[in-house]
C-alpha cells in the first residue's frame, strides 16, 4: 500500500469520515550552513522524503492526533499547549502560531506518518509543522501564505522546542520544486529556482546514525557567538545588522573586539556566505566539480572552525576526499553533530563506494550507516 493509502485508511477506520490530504516534504541542503540566521543565503531543496498528513475539522475545541510511525495517540486543547520534546509539543506550536495571529480554529482530528528519517539532519520537525500548518489553512480558509506557514513553523520550534533556528527548513519544505534548489535569500526571504541537473551525478546521503544529546543547545551557543560578533560591530557601525552585512576586509576590526572563539565562529559564516554565493554561479553552469569543492570547504569550515562536526561525519568526508574521481563534493547537512553526510557522486560508483563505505564504517564505529538516494521534489501540497 502506498504511503498516502495508508494513512488515508488508517484516518477513515479511527474517524469514518473523508479527511483532507497533505504530504510535507523533507529537505537537504547543498550548501549555506548556518548562515540562514545570519541573514545570508542558503542552498536547500525538497526531497522525496516525506511526511503525509490526513485531517479534517471535528467541531469541537480538542485537536487528536495519530502517529502512524510512533503508533501513538495524543490530544489537546487550546488552552494545553506546551513546550517539549516531543512531537505533539511542534504540533502545539503550529496551533499556537494561528492562535496569535487571532485566526478562528476549531480542533481537528488527524493522522500522519511518513519516512524522513529522524534526527539526521532532513528537517523531518519542519516537514511536520510545514504540512500541519498547511492543512489547517486548508481546512479552515486562513489564507496565510507559505511564507506566513514557514514563519509559523519557525516560530515553533523556537517556542515549543527551544531550538532558534533559522528558517531554511520550513521554507525549503513549503518552496521546493522539483529537480530544483532553492537560492534562498535569509535577508529578503525571497528566492530563485535553481535547476540541479548535474549529469551523471546524483545525490547520495549517508546517515551517520549519531544524535547528539546536546545538538539543540550548541546550536543555540552559535547563534549567540554570532549575535555577539554583530552586537560588537554594530556599536562602531550602526549599519551593521547582521553577518550578512560584514565582509571580509571588516572581519579584521572584529577580531580586535571580541574573543578568538567569537571571531572564528563569526569568520566561518562570512565566508560561508560568500562560498554560497560562488557555489550558485558553479550550480548555474552545471560546474559539479567545483561545486563540490565548496562543499569540502563546507565541511571542514564546520568542523574545525565552527565545531560542529564529530568524528563519524569528518570520517566520511575523508572517505570521500580520498576518491575524487567517483565523489565530486561530501559535506555534514544541517545543524550539526552528526546526521546525514551529503555527497555528490557519480552513478556508476554509487553501488561500490557504499560498500566499501559500509564496510569500513561498521569497523570503525561499531554501527551500520544508513544510505538514502534522493530525488528533488516538489514543496508541500495537496494530494
Ligand atoms: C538546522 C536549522 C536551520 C539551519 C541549519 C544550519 O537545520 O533548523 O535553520 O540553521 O541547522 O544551516
Amino acid at each position: 500500500m502506498s504511503l498516502e493509502a495508508e494513512v488515508r485508511t488508517h484516518f477513515i477506520k479511527r474517524y469514518n469520515k473523508e479527511p483532507l490530504l497533505v504530504t510535507a516534504p523533507g529537505r537537504i541542503n547543498l550548501i549555506g550552513e548556518h548562515t540562514d540566521y545570519n541573514e545570508g543565503f542558503v542552498m536547500p531543496a525538497a526531497v522525496d522524503r516525506e511526511i503525509i498528513f490526513a485531517v479534517a475539522s471535528n467541531g469541537t475545541d480538542q485537536f487528536n492526533f495519530y502517529s502512524i510511525d510512533f503508533n501513538e495517540t495524543f490530544s489537546f486543547r487550546p488552552n494545553e499547549l506546551k513546550a517539549g520534546g516531543q512531537w505533539y509539543n511542534y504540533l502545539m506550536g503550529v496551533v499556537n502560531g494561528f492562535l496569535q495571529r487571532g485566526l478562528q480554529l476549531s480542533g481537528v482530528d488527524c493522522v500522519f506518518g511518513g519516512n524522513i528519517p529522524t534526527g539526521a539532519g532532513m528537517s523531518s520537525s519542519a516537514a511536520l509543522c510545514s504540512g500541519f500548518g498547511f492543512a489547517l489553512n486548508e481546512v479552515f480558509e486562513s489564507n496565510l501564505s507559505r511564507l506566513d506557514l514557514a514563519r509559523i513553523g519557525q516560530q515553533a520550534e523556537h517556542e515549543f522546542a527551544g531550538v532558534r533556528c533559522g528558517i531554511m527548513d520550513q521554507y525549503a519544505s513549503l518552496f521546493g520544486q522539483k529537480d530544483s534548489a532553492l537560492l534562498l535569500d535569509c535577508r529578503s526571504l525571497t528566492h530563485e529556482y535553481v535547476p540541479v541537473n548535474f549529469r551523471a551525478v546524483q545525490i547520495l546521503l549517508i546517515d551517520t546514525k549519531v544524535k547528539h544529546a546536546l545538538a539543540s543547545s550548541a546550536y543555540n551557543d552559535r547563534r549567540a557567538a554570532c549575535e555577539e560578533g554583530v552586537a560588537a560591530l554594530h556599536k562602531r557601525n550602526p549599519t551593521i545588522n547582521s553577518l550578512r552585512d560584514v565582509s571580509i576586509d571588516i572581519l579584521g576590526i572584529l577580531q580586535q573586539l571580541v574573543s578568538a572563539d567569537v571571531f572564528t565562529k563569526c569568520k566561518f559564516v562570512v565566508e560561508e556566505i560568500d562560498r554560497t554565493q560562488q557555489a550558485a554561479t558553479y550550480l548555474k553552469s552545471n560546474r559539479v566539480r567545483e561545486f563540490g569543492k565548496l562543499m569540502f570547504e563546507t565541511h571542514w569550515g564546520l568542523s574545525h572552525a565552527y565545531e560542529v562536526s564529530c568524528r563519524e561525519s569528518d570520517f566520511l568526508v575523508t572517505l570521500a576526499e580520498e576518491v575524487p574521481e567517483e565523489v565530486f563534493g561530501a559535506r555534514q547537512m544541517g545543524g550539526g553533530f552528526g546526521g546525514c553526510i551529503i555527497h555528490l557522486i557519480r552513478n556508476e560508483a554509487v553501488e561500490k563506494y557504499s560498500l566499501k563505505v559500509r564496510e569500513k564504517y561498521v569497523a570503525t564505529f561499531k554501527k551500520e550507516p544508513d544510505f538514502y538516494s534522493v530525488a528533488l521534489n516538489e514543496g508541500v501540497h495537496l494530494n
